[in-house]
Parts: C-alpha cells; sequence; structure tokens
C-alpha cells in the first residue's frame, strides 16, 4: 500500500541536510536491525554533497554501522570515476573515502564501460543481491532498496531519468543506458521499476531555481513522460520530499518541517 507522500520544508540548506542525515541514520539503523544490513542507492549532482560531507563527519559516522552497508548508485555519467563529472567521485571524495565501508559494498556504476554493458552488469549486480535472477522487483524486506536517494532537475529529471527518454518509459529493466538531455548526455541510470519498488524513497530539492519545476512536479497534472520525477511513486514504501524553503516558494502548500 503506497502512502501519502510527505513534504518536509526546511528554513535553511543545512537544516535540510541535518534532516536527509537523520533519516538515513534511522533507515540503516531499522534496516540493519531487522535484516542484518542497509542497501541504499546515492544520488549525484550537486545537492547531496553537503549531505555526504556530513554523514563522513564526526557526528554522523560513529551513528551508521558501515560495516553492514551497502552503497549502489541512482545513476552515473559515463565518464572515468576519477572524473570531475563522476557521481562515484564526487560521493568518494566527500563520503567513501572517509567511512569504514568495505570496499566490496560500495557499487559503483562503471561510467567508463560501454554503457549498455555497463547497465545489464549492474542490473545482474543488483538482481543478485536482491536474490531476483528474473522478473519484476520484489517488495519483500532484502530484495529491495531500504532507501533511495534522489534529486530533480529543473526540468523535472530524476537520476537520469529524463523527459521522454527510454528510461521513463522503461517497464521492465531495472537499469538502462540513455543519451540526455544535459551534459554528459551518455548515462547509465536505475529505472522506475527498481526505485518504486524500494522500501523508502527521500527527494532532497534545495534553491529557488527548483522553485517552479517542485510546484509543476508536485501541485500541478501527473505528466510523468514530460517530469519523470512524477514516476516515483513507491508500489509499497514512502515516498517523502525534503526541500528548503526557496524551493517551496511557489508551493501552495508547504509545511513547515
Ligand atoms: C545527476 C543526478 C541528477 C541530480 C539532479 C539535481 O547525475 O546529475 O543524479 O538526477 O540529482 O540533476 O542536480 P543538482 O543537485 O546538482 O541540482
Amino acid at each position: 500500500m503506497t502512502a501519502e507522500p510527505e513534504l518536509l520544508v526546511h528554513p535553511t540548506p543545512i537544516d535540510l541536510t541535518r534532516a536527509a542525515a537523520d533519516r538515513i541514520v534511522a533507515a540503516a539503523s531499522t534496516a540493519i536491525g531487522a535484516g542484518g544490513r542497509f542497501v541504499m542507492a546515492l544520488s549525484g549532482g550537486s545537492t547531496p554533497h553537503a549531505l555526504y560531507t556530513l554523514l563522513a563527519g564526526p557526528t554522523y559516522r560513529p551513528r551508521i554501522d558501515w560495516t553492514h552497508v551497502h552503497l549502489f548508485f541512482g545513476d552515473e555519467r559515463c565518464v572515468p570515476p576519477e572524473g570531475a563529472a563522476s557521481n562515484y567521485h564526487m560521493a568518494r571524495e566527500s563520503m567513501l573515502a572517509h567511512v569504514p565501508i568495505p570496499a566490496a559494498q560500495v557499487h559503483r556504476m562503471r561510467g567508463e564501460d560501454d554503457p549498455t554493458a555497463a547497465a545489464v552488469a549492474y542490473e545482474g549486480e543488483l538482481r543478485t543481491l536482491f536474490d531476483t535472477p528474473a522478473g519484476p522487483p520484489a517488495t519483500r524486506p532484502g530484495a529491495r532498496f531500504d532507501l533511495v536517494l534522489l534529486g530533480m532537475g529543473d526540468n523535472g529529471h530524476t537520476a537520469s531519468i529524463f523527459p521522454r527518454s527510454t528510461a521513463v518509459r522503461e517497464g521492465t529493466r531495472w537499469v538502462v543506458a540513455d543519451q540526455v538531455d544535459a551534459v554528459p548526455a551518455s548515462r547509465v541510470t536505475l529505472t522506475p521499476p527498481i526505485i518504486n519498488a524500494a522500501a523508502e524513497v527521500l527527494f532532497l530539492v534545495a534553491g529557488a531555481d527548483k522553485a517552479s519545476m517542485l510546484k509543476r512536479v508536485l501541485e500541478g497534472p501527473s505528466e510523468p513522460d514530460l517530469l519523470p520525477a512524477q514516476s516515483i511513486v513507491p508500489r509499497d514504501g514512502r515516498l517523502a520530499w525534503l526541500v528548503d524553503a526557496a524551493a517551496a516558494a511557489a508551493l501552495a502548500r508547504s509545511p513547515r518541517a
């Protein structure tokens, strides 16, 4: 059963980042307590950099049992892992290099490989971890992401699921390669089916430049092909939008967190 999406508006980006870190700590504690591991997909772009830095810092790092964490990526740009445009590079510099997560539990999308081959390999890695060799993703504990962290672009994309794209229309594959209207154009991305199987999806959106698109996505008509963030509707999980006041400025309803 899909609960109503939560919308939590925080006064500043710092408050937003702390709130997201608290939710991740709580989700990790719940998942590890219930099933012995926490499987999370990281988002890319610039917004989560402060969050990753906070999670790797002295306040939050001790609050997560990193030895029981598996980290995946929601999407990757098809560039080498040491490239400045790489989502893995950003996560590594801000967090992965500073927390005691076993290297084998950081599951990188291989942006340096042929995109289609990288997508197929990544789906295989997910299917093995989730014990689902074929067919649609399950929503039983241990067979899905415990948490997927997402951002939203000012054109309504999320992960590398862009308007009118192969990814936004994908109903079967869990990971696809796509050419998108952004730089770099070649991407590998999780698709709505696997994201929507997650136990919890957290959108993190900040900044006045996102305000008009956030209003369209949350309060406008349903048009997920044009607004891929609307394609994220967990089948049996929690959906929360954590936004700052600047991004929420155009919303008719903006409950203060
Ligand atoms: C990426 C991200 C993408 C991002 C949005 C928002 O690879 O760029 O996964 O979906 O979350 O574009 O990006 P900003 O946080 O930089 O605004």
